[in-house]
């Protein structure tokens, strides 16, 4: 087996990629591909944690462009976050991974609170860590969720991982000139105002030197290449170097 490149890995999955091609709720095939990637990281001995959205269920944001009050909408979003991360524990465990879920809002019942100490030492057991609730708090994105929960538990690298190859200077989808960067800076992404991730999510990785890489989760082989340091999708660092 290759040399993995990274030792813990926090992987950013929309909640959109859990959607399938029907785009709303929890398709178990959807859940599956996403699994089989995970599992394969993991069997390379990489800790790997997992922060989920929940844009296939509720998007807080989108509820509250429509007249609700948006700290309630981004709670409900926060509660979709649960179900996928519920979801994506179930499949990942009938895989035979050992997984664990802490929720960032207390529900005892269902899932384990956020405590960092322990969510280290659920990695060093080499168990997937699935965070859910987002922050748990509202007026936070679920990525700038992601990118808290990578520097708390120090991981090398969060990868988002999204319908499309990278980040691109147009929307792809409506746009086939689009051009996709191999890298950018940190700055280049706030600047450019590019789709990467929320503001505050990219200066919290800027503020804190963390490498992102945005890629194609739908490509089945793509987390491993990245794993042993393929160059895939785009690289978000400090300075661009080309
Ligand atoms: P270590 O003892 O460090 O190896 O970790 P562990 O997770 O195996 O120990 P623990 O006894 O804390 O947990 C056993 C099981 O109960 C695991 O599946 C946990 O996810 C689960 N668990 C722990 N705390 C809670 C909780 O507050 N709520 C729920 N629903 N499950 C919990």
């Amino acid at each position: 087996m290759p040399e993995a490149k990274y030792h813990r890995v926090l992987l950013k999955v929309s909640g959109e990629v859990l959607a399938g091609d029907g785009g709303f709720g929890i398709r178990p095939a959807a859940i599956n591909a996403i699994a089989e990637q995970i599992k394969e990281v993991a069997s390379m001995g990489i800790e790997t944690a997992v922060v989920i959205g929940g844009g296939n269920i509720f998007r807080g944001i989108a509820g509250s462009a429509e007249g609700m009050e948006r700290s309630s909408a981004d709670y409900m979003g926060m509660l979709a976050t649960v179900l996928n991360a519920l979801a994506l524990q179930n499949i990942l465990e009938q895989k035979g991974v050992y997984t664990r879920v802490q929720s960032a809002i207390e529900m005892k019942e269902l899932a384990e609170g956020y405590i960092r100490r322990k969510a280290i030492r659920h990695l060093e057991k080499k168990r997937v860590v699935i965070f859910a609730a987002g922050t748990g708090n509202p007026y936070f994105s679920t990525d700038t969720a992601a990118v808290l929960r990578a520097m708390e538990i120090n991981a090398d690298v969060i990868l988002k991982g999204t319908k499309v190859d990278g980040v691109f200077d147009k929307d792809p989808m409506k746009d086939p000139t689009a051009k996709m960067f191999s890298e950018l800076s940190y700055l280049e992404v706030i600047a450019r105002e590019l789709k990467v991730m929320d503001s505050t999510a990219v200066t919290l990785c800027m503020d804190n030197n963390l490498p992102l890489i945005v890629f194609n989760i739908k490509e089945k082989e793509n987390i491993r290449k990245l794993m042993t340091g393929e160059k895939i999708g785009t690289l978000v660092r400090k300075t661009q170097t080309k």
